[in-house]
């Protein structure tokens, strides 16, 4: 029956660096904490939708080293589906992220094994994406023309699933057609600004409705803006007036990296779990997930389990 959700994306090594201040170019400063972790964003959606008791397949790559194993150990240890991960003779995708005081990162990835993954890794689970998955979710982690290719494949095959496309990180031209074949495209702001050619800046929601209609102009059925710490805001073809989504604002933020995938995944649970909800509140439930997972360091283990969150949630 068709009630899986896939990712087809990117899985990495987090290498968290905590830090006063982030170092000048020449500079070599003292950090205060470092902690290795799994992340990429494929993966990170994955386990948050995982997490919340969705029943979840990861298409990917990893190298052959060390990293690429244990990056195998921790999906299965959520019960991922792993038997369309890919091992290839290169390095495991990694990512250097620094976080400062006020809970503010900037990130390095390096892709390795991301940047390889090809069409015919995909198609291995041709039947499965056809037969058996309610949401498939793509970021910009792992090549375009793969995600390009498998969009295409969905769309004459009439696949019924929801294709969700999280734009991030950002690609200065834009990728028309992907946008045009995705049923929901989502960002934060910054990447809605490329997208958009930087025309508009967003900072207010006026603003990011500017971006949405802009974006939505480009061929997208649904766009969603994620804000931090504002919400969200959506439109979609058929109802384009700006929707804005708040959430109750966290004073003291320790970590926000990764709460936009934990956003994603946590939406695509909703698409599959509570269907009949609007996508209104679907958006609310896990922007509020998303915000909870900026008090705890880290990516994946910010992440909460179903159990750690109040039912009504679920209903
Ligand atoms: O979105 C957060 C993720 O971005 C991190 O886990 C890191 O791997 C980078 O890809
Ligand atoms: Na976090």
């Amino acid at each position: 029956k068709m009630s899986k959700i896939v990712v087809i994306g990117s899985c990495s090594t987090d290498m968290f660096f905590y830090t006063s201040v982030l170092p000048n170019p020449g500079q070599t400063i003292h950090g205060k904490q470092f902690s290795l972790d799994f992340g990429g964003k494929g993966a990170n959606q994955c386990i948050a939708a995982q997490k919340l008791g969705a029943d979840t397949v990861f298409i990917g790559c990893v190298g052959t080293d060390i990293f690429g194993k244990d990056i195998i150990n921790n999906f299965e240890k959520w019960g991922v589906d792993t038997q369309f991960i890919t091992k290839k003779s290169v390095d495991t995708g990694v990512a250097q992220i620094n976080v400062t005081d006020n809970g503010e990162n900037c990130i390095i990835i390096v892709a390795g094994a991301n940047g390889t993954l090809q069409k015919e890794d995909v198609d291995k689970a041709h039947d499965l994406l056809l037969n058996e998955t309610s949401v498939v979710l793509f970021q910009f982690e792992t090549p375009l023309e793969t995600t390009e290719f498998i969009l295409n494949m969905l769309s004459s095959a009439n696949s019924k699933c929801c294709k969700i496309v999280n734009g991030a990180p950002a690609y200065s031209n834009s990728y028309q057609n992907i946008l045009k074949l995705a049923d929901i495209f989502c960002v934060n702001e910054s990447e809605a600004e490329i997208y958009t050619n930087c025309i508009t800046k967003i900072d207010s929601i006026e603003s990011a409705n500017e971006v949405l209609s802009l974006l939505l102009n480009q061929g997208c059925k649904i766009v969603i803006i994620t804000l931090g710490s504002l919400g969200a805001v959506f439109a979609s073809k058929d109802e384009p007036k700006p929707q804005w989504v708040k959430v109750p604002k966290i004073e003291n933020p320790i970590d926000t990296s990764g709460a936009g995938d934990a956003f994603l995944g946590s939406l695509a649970y909703f698409i599959v779990h509570t269907p009949n909800l609007s996508l209104y509140e679907q958006i609310k439930r896990a922007c509020l997930i998303a915000t909870k997972t900026v008090q705890f360091k880290g990516t994946q283990k910010s992440y909460p389990l179903k159990t750690d969150l109040p039912k009504e949630l679920f209903n």
